[in-house]
């Protein structure tokens, strides 16, 4: 039962892209409401410095409300913003950048537009579905699962895959053993884990699955986890390629089904042409050794992509990478691409960072940020291109490193057309003393 029935107007977006309007004083936060549309809401939660409403009607709606495309967009937990138009997405994400800069870390900055996808849809290269009887996926900040029968973020390839896996494991005697499907699609070549809690015989989903792909591979992955965690080095290779093999950059480059790699490779692309753009693009000359060679070090360096682009320029060029399987893959990569000024070190970025003189240094951390440890030892490099893909720990990180840097440069980039996620590349110059 709500607290009250009133009408109001949005003025600005949440954190989530949620409308934020005011009553009697207070911050409300109004689900699926857009910045100028007076709604008709009803408050379900008064807290101390905000109260949480329900919408129940817009009485005046924002031009750029779009009807969204998805049918779960209201259930399901993926998608945030499919309700706004892709230009006020965009909007909402460079602010969204710049506010949260201004409220951790009492800075001011001017953000550049944010750089926009060429698709809001289908550009998904990796989908994982939970499994309860049906597929689907959790519910926003909930155990409960929606079932889905497409996602319209994933490429046209997952869809599909996913249409299959639900014919095939759906009405099959065993469906409890069932935990996750996980599908990786890149130009046509698609890695498919099937998660279960103990061994299945799935030879006849691989048959099925080769019948509808020149270009697939099908992996059992054993997980008797009662955590979060959906891949585990347990993985059983069922028949078909083990590999995506990807030609980009000049490069050529095989991706795995478990290590990580950015699921949409459009905005990647731009984002490695941001990187070499800021440390100085007209240098790069195609892997001729530079005579005034720098120390590059590439933190958080995944499958090495970045540190091997890094590498072309002819300065020498570390990556740091904690996980094997990806380190083994980024060795590959060297080798295979001849690329002798790379070193790919594999460990933890605090324990082999603080062996290494670097000039420039480019992060890439996971959500939590580099941590305070790593902060310290950072500082004292002349350049940093920090790439971030949450807003918050970035800005906390910026808060400390302001004492020591100027921002020079902030750029967003819409990784996840339709999400309320968004990646952010700072360039910090270490102040004169
Ligand atoms: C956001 S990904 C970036 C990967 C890469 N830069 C790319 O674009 O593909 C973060 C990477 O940091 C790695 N990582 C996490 N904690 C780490 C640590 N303490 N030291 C080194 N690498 C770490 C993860 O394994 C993951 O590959």
């Amino acid at each position: 039962m709500g607290l009250l029935n009133m009408e109001t107007e949005i003025f600005d977006y949440g954190m989530n892209g949620e409308g934020v309007a005011k009553i009697d004083g207070k911050i409300a936060l109004v689900p699926y409401a857009l910045i100028g549309e007076k709604v008709d809401v009803e408050i379900v939660a008064d807290n101390k410095n905000y109260c949480q409403t329900k919408l129940n009607k817009i009485i005046s709606p924002s031009k750029n409300r779009v009807a969204p495309p998805c049918p779960y967009f209201y259930t399901c937990g993926g998608c945030a913003l499919q309700h706004m138009s892709y230009a006020e997405q965009l909007k909402f994400k460079t602010s969204l950048v710049k506010k949260t800069i201004k409220k951790i870390a009492n800075l001011d900055v001017d953000v550049e537009p944010c750089v926009a996808c060429e698709n809001g849809f289908n550009y998904r290269n990796k989908t994982s579905f939970v499994f309860n009887g049906n597929f689907g996926f959790y519910k926003f900040n909930s155990k409960n699962i929606v079932a889905v029968s497409a996602c319209k973020i994933a490429s046209e390839n997952i869809n599909k895959v996913l249409t299959l896996a639900q014919n095939f494991f759906c009405d099959k005697p065993y469906k409890d053993e069932l935990k996750n499907l996980v599908v990786r699609d890149i130009n046509n070549q698609l890695l498919v884990g099937v998660v279960a809690k103990k061994f299945l015989k799935i030879d006849d989903f691989y048959a099925i699955l080769t019948k509808n792909f020149k270009k697939i591979g099908l992996f059992l992955i054993i997980n008797k986890r009662n955590d979060a965690v959906v891949l585990t080095n347990n993985c059983l290779h069922i028949g078909g390629i083990e590999q995506i093999e990807i030609k980009n950059f000049n490069l050529k480059y095989y991706v795995d089904l478990l290590g990580f790699h950015q699921t949409n490779l459009y905005i990647q692309n731009k984002i490695y042409e941001r990187v070499l753009q800021l440390v100085g693009k007209a240098t790069y000359n195609n892997n001729s050794l530079n005579s005034n060679q720098k120390n590059i070090i590439n933190g958080f360096s995944g499958a090495g992509l970045l540190s091997a682009i890094l590498a072309t320029s002819g300065d020498k060029v570390y990556g740091i990478e904690i996980s094997k399987s990806s380190h083994k893959s980024s060795e590959k990569l060297k080798s295979d691409n001849k690329i002798e000024n790379l070193i790919n070190i594999c460990g933890d970025f605090n324990s082999k960072f603080k062996k290494l003189n670097a000039d420039l240094l480019v992060i890439d951390p996971p959500k939590k940020g580099i941590g305070a440890k790593a902060l310290e030892q950072i500082v004292g490099v002349k350049e940093i291109i920090y790439i971030s893909c949450n807003p918050i720990a970035l800005a906390k990180e910026l808060r400390y490193l302001k004492n020591y840097y100027i921002i020079e440069n902030i750029m967003p980039f819409d990784m996840f057309p339709n999400t309320n996620s968004v990646e952010t590349i700072v360039k910090l110059k270490l102040k004169e003393s």
